[in-house]
């Protein structure tokens, strides 16, 4: 298709683009992966923040969602979905949102790793009439929050919520780790320990003669590479909904499997440098960079034709506000006012698709047919 009849032409720029083919059988793959391993899918809907991609999730067969706010819980609720795991520690001033939500009916699942909190969930519930439910945030790798499976916290901490009146519904796990990861054994030792972990501190409960129904676990880069998921009941995971040039690097996505595209024109040349200027800057790709610790260092991101074709080689090398320098790896391109003159449009794929979606307040959905539609996104707290 001639670059001025592409749907995408007509476009302001810069624009977040979603190919809805690529997202829809991202969404398949992974539905699949969860009804061939027995678990329930919970996706985490902070990666899009976008009703009709959460739909798109939930008509494919996902359970519930996770959210990491409370803003995030209403938006959804409104749309119609009840059942709701915000899975960021609470902490007491956010109480009274978490219990409006309840009162008008929303199944929300609060998440807790400290005798504090869980004290002041049980306080601030018996003063309300209100028996939260409560899920255990489980660390199964170092990397950020969560109790020990093996930590005589677990037992405290559930302790705690049973005999105040919260509902002890489960413990909960995220292997943030696996980020760090890009071999496919090493991808599964991480799942089988988010996996090991997380069952451990349930048994611990239910040895201990505590309520542990749910026992959910979850990345995609662990999601995509556990083998078993005995004793797990539910799995969440956020970005393969999209994919970008980080899970490109651990392993579990093709670059063609990206969905996520920033719409951006050439406006300017540095020739002597091989550098193209474009309209999208770190303001539309975000500050994230996190490809550089990676094997494959994409700068703020891989440059496409506006068809989605990959031009290899070429990437945002730099990034101002609203200036992105579009160089060619290596050698720099002898000709680049002919090879991308003034006006040309591209796409750029992000390094992390959800730090890019971020920046914008709607994203353009791109069917097969080219058919485009405008998706709001909503942000802050
Ligand atoms: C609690 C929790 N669950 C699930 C996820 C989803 O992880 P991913 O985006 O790797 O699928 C995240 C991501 O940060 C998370 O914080």
């Amino acid at each position: 298709m001639h670059t001025a009849t592409h749907p995408l032409a007509r476009l302001e720029t810069p624009a977040a683009v979603i190919d809805l083919p690529r997202m829809q059988h991202n969404i398949q793959r992974m539905q699949a992966r969860m009804a061939a391993l027995g678990v329930q899918f919970r996706p985490h809907a902070k990666t899009s923040k976008c009703s009709p991609v959460v739909q798109a999730q939930i008509d494919a067969g996902a359970r519930g969602i996770t959210v990491s706010t409370l803003k995030e819980a209403a938006h959804f609720f409104a749309d119609g979905i009840t059942d709701i795991l915000y899975g960021v520690g609470m902490v007491s001033t956010k109480l009274p949102q978490a219990l409006a939500l309840r009162r008008q009916g929303c199944d929300l699942k609060i998440v807790t790793d400290s005798v504090a909190s869980a004290e002041a969930i049980v306080a601030y519930g018996a003063a309300h009439d209100e028996a939260f439910e409560v899920w255990i945030e489980i660390d199964t790798d170092g990397h950020r929050s969560g109790i020990r499976p093996d930590e005589a916290a677990l037992i405290d901490v559930a302790r705690v919520l049973h005999a105040g009146g919260a509902r002890l519904g489960g413990v909960m796990t995220h292997a943030g780790s696996s980020y760090d990861l890009d071999a496919p054994e090493a991808l599964a030792a991480m799942a089988e320990q988010e996996r090991a972990g997380c069952v451990r501190a349930a048994e611990r409960l239910r040895a201990a003669g505590l309520p542990c129904a749910v026992v959910s676990v979850g990345s995609t880069p662990t999601a995509l590479s556990a083998t078993s998921l005995e004793g797990v009941t539910e799995v969440r995971a956020g970005v393969y909904v999209f994919f970008d040039l980080v899970m490109r690097n651990v392993g579990v996505c093709a670059t063609q499997d990206v969905a996520l595209s920033v719409l951006t024109t050439v406006i300017g040349h540095q020739a002597d440098k091989g550098w193209a200027i474009v309209d999208a800057g770190w303001m539309a790709m975000s500050r994230d960079r996190g490809t550089q610790k990676q094997k494959r260092d994409f700068g703020y991101g891989q440059v496409c034709a506006i068809d989605g074709t990959v031009l290899a080689g070429y990437v945002l090398s730099g990034a101002n506000q609203e200036h992105g320098i579009l160089s060619r790896e290596g050698t720099p391109e002898p000709d680049i006012a002919a090879r991308f003159p003034i006006g040309t449009v591209l796409r750029i794929l992000p390094n992390h698709a959800c730090a890019t979606g971020a920046q914008f307040p709607e994203y353009q959905a791109l069917a097969q047919d080219g058919e485009l539609a405008t998706w709001s996104r909503f942000h802050g707290w």
